[in-house]
Formats: C-alpha cells, structure tokens, sequence
C-alpha cells in the first residue's frame, strides 16, 4: 500500500470508494461538489495494486478567531474499503495528510467525524468548541498544526455552499 496524491484518472475509483464505505452515495457526491467549486486543498488515495484502497480530501475552510482569519481546512469525507477498515489505511491517511498540510503552512483543521477516531491523532472537541459552526458536542474537533493557531476567545467556521448546510453562524 502506498499513498499519493490522487490523479484524474482515480476520480471514478474514489466515487466508488466513498460510496462503498459509506453505503450511500452523498459523500462521493459531496467530493465531486469540492472539486467543482475549486475548494480541494489535498486528495490522497492509498492505493494498493492499483486499486484505490482509500481516499482523504482536505477542503478550504474560512475560519476566523478573535477577529483574525486562520488559515484551517476542513477534513471531510474520508473512507477505507470496507473489507480493509481497520487495518491501519485509514491512520496513514490521516497522518500524511497532517504532514503535507503542515509543510504547506496550513494553521489548523476541523473535522466531523468519529469522536473515537480523531483524538489519536491531536484532534480536539474542546479547541473547536470556541468556533461557531452549525455543529456542536464531541464530534467536531479541531487540531492546531501551528502551536497557537487556535489560541484565542471566540470565533467561526463557514462551511462553503457544496456542504450542503444551512450555516447560519
Ligand atoms: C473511519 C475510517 C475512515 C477509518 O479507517 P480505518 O482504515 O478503518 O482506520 P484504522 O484502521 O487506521 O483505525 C481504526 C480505528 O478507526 C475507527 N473505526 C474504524 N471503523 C469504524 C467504524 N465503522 N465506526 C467507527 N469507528 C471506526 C476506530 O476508532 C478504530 O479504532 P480501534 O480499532 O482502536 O477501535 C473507515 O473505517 C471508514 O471508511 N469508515 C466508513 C466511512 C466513515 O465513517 N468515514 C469517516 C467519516 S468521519
């Protein structure tokens, strides 16, 4: 298994990917509706034989705290083929994605996602608390990938139109 960032030629394969992992087609399709409005920062796969084993998309995500925008991403949707989940492709992903997003000088990123899954890797209910959203409690967390990012009193996220959420905050 290796992971890269992915090429045209995998879209089809990442579609289904999302779908398979997630039993329904609204995640692939909100994939394509990133892509679309240009709001894609980094796609990974984990690819093994050729095939797309795993997908992880990095989005662009306005956020501003104390008056200051932050630059923050958004981790959302990501998925392992069911009949490898669990094995370990779905925290490579994660991390490499980290890893990249950091040399790039991104400053933080907000997930919606399993608050058994995140944490382990730095992710934080608490530190996305002070960030208004349309969601709130223990799944939306946040991480600094700069010490400080998210040091501050009050602020927000806007979750662009392709998410689909009414986002008044
Ligand atoms: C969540 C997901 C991306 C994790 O990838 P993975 O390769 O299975 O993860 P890893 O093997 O690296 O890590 C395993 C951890 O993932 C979490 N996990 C895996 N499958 C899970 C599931 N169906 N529900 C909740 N958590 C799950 C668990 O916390 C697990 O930890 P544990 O083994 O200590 O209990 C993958 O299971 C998946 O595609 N699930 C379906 C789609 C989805 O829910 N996507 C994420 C939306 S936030």
């Amino acid at each position: 298994m290796h992971i890269q960032e992915e090429t045209k030629e995998q879209r089809a394969q990442v579609h289904a990917l999302n779908r398979a992992a997630f039993g329904r087609a609204d995640e692939a399709d909100l994939v394509e509706r990133l892509r679309a409005d240009g709001l894609v920062r980094l796609s990974l796969v984990a690819v093994e034989d050729d095939d797309v084993v795993g997908h992880i998309l990095f989005t662009e995500l306005p956020t501003r705290l104390d008056g200051r925008a932050v630059k923050t991403v958004a981790l959302a949707p990501m998925a392992v083929d069911p009949r490898l989940q669990r094995g370990g492709v779905g925290s490579a992903l994660v991390r490499e994605g980290l890893a990249r997003l950091a040399r790039e000088g991104c400053e933080a990123v907000v997930v919606l996602g399993h608050p058994a899954f995140y944490p382990r890797f730095g992710f934080s209910a608490q530190l996305a608390a002070k960030l208004a959203s349309p969601f709130a409690g223990e799944a939306f967390m946040a991480l600094e990938l700069v010490d400080g990012a998210l040091r501050g009193e009050a602020g927000s996220v806007r979750y662009p139109p392709a998410f689909g959420i009414d986002d008044e905050a």
